[in-house]
């Protein structure tokens, strides 16, 4: 499978769901000073998440670009990207925590069909503001998830994207200790006191990589050996007269080239799309 192949595979099945296709917004946010950048599929729709209602109804669906000038610093690793697409799936005010586990478990075993037994996930374990999420916990032990390898933790918690907004607990979905995937379970406004209220709809956002899935499905433990990044790659090779997997040494120490490699190859692809959105250089 390609990367096109597995967005039109991710798509389809949640259309398949009742999901309507919206289109991926610009890198670029608009009308949202909080940022510089769209990091995630939520932040372009974050105002029917409070109760707006969308053109296109309540279960949505598409394939956002994203820049995470945060993860700067983690790029040159195997999976870390500041560009990447994400592929999403929300509900606003429609399902919740069921529904949502249920098809993520669905299409990571019987579309993707990754091997259910190296698939494990984290639970929120509660603090003041939100209990011990149990309920999704006892959702993926009935999917089909062993119970060992479901885990609580206290940073399963996303959001809210800018200062205040919509956020909640989450659950995560990992494959062979890589993250793959997170069903956000937005049920709370951070106001700019800091506070969290209730909103007035359970909502769910999910954000799956393309990146690191691509990697994950086609049996790569980096995701530059994918198709996404060869091209790059080999052209970093031909213009620098080095190759990707072999041993520099510089200044007496002797370090794999594949790390600037990366680098650069990442910060290539960033750059790119975000000068294709306007922002000039
Ligand atoms: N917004 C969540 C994330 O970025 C899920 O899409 O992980």
């Amino acid at each position: 499978m390609n990367a096109r192949e597995l967005k039109k595979l991710f798509v389809d099945f949640f259309v398949s769901k009742g999901h309507v296709e919206i289109p991926s917004a610009s890198l670029v946010p608009e009308n949202d000073p909080t940022t510089l950048f769209i990091s995630a599929g939520i932040q372009p729709i974050v105002p029917y998440f409070l109760g707006k209602k969308h053109p296109s109804g309540s279960r949505l669906t598409n394939v956002q670009k994203c820049i995470r000038t945060g993860d700067i610093e983690e790029v040159g690793d195997t999976y870390h990207h500041t560009f990447f697409e994400m592929l999403g799936n929300w509900s606003l005010g429609d399902y919740f925590k069921k529904e949502a586990i249920e098809f993520s478990y669905e299409f990571l075993t019987k579309y993707l069909n990754l091997n259910k037994s190296k698939l494990s996930v984290t639970c929120f374990a509660g603090n003041q503001e939100s209990p011990k999420d149990e309920f999704s916990a006892s959702v993926w032990e009935k999917c089909g998830i062993q119970k060992e390898n479901i885990s609580y933790l206290e940073d399963n918690w996303w959001g809210p994207p800018g200062i205040t907004g919509p956020c909640g607990s989450d659950t995560e979905m990992f494959f062979n200790d890589l993250e793959i995937w997170n069903d956000v379970l937005i049920q709370y406004f951070k106001n700019n006191q800091g506070k969290f209220e209730k909103l007035v709809q359970n909502n769910i956002d999910t954000g799956m990589g393309v990146e690191r899935t691509l990697a994950v499905i086609s049996g790569f433990t980096d995701d530059y050996l994918t198709a996404i990044w060869q091209p790059i790659i080999k052209k970093i090779e031909e213009v620098s007269n080095k190759k990707y997997d072999s041993i520099e040494t510089f200044r007496g120490t002797s370090l794999p080239i594949n790390k600037p490699f990366r680098i650069i190859a990442d910060h290539i692809r960033s750059a790119v799309f975000i000068i294709a959105d306007g922002v000039e250089p």
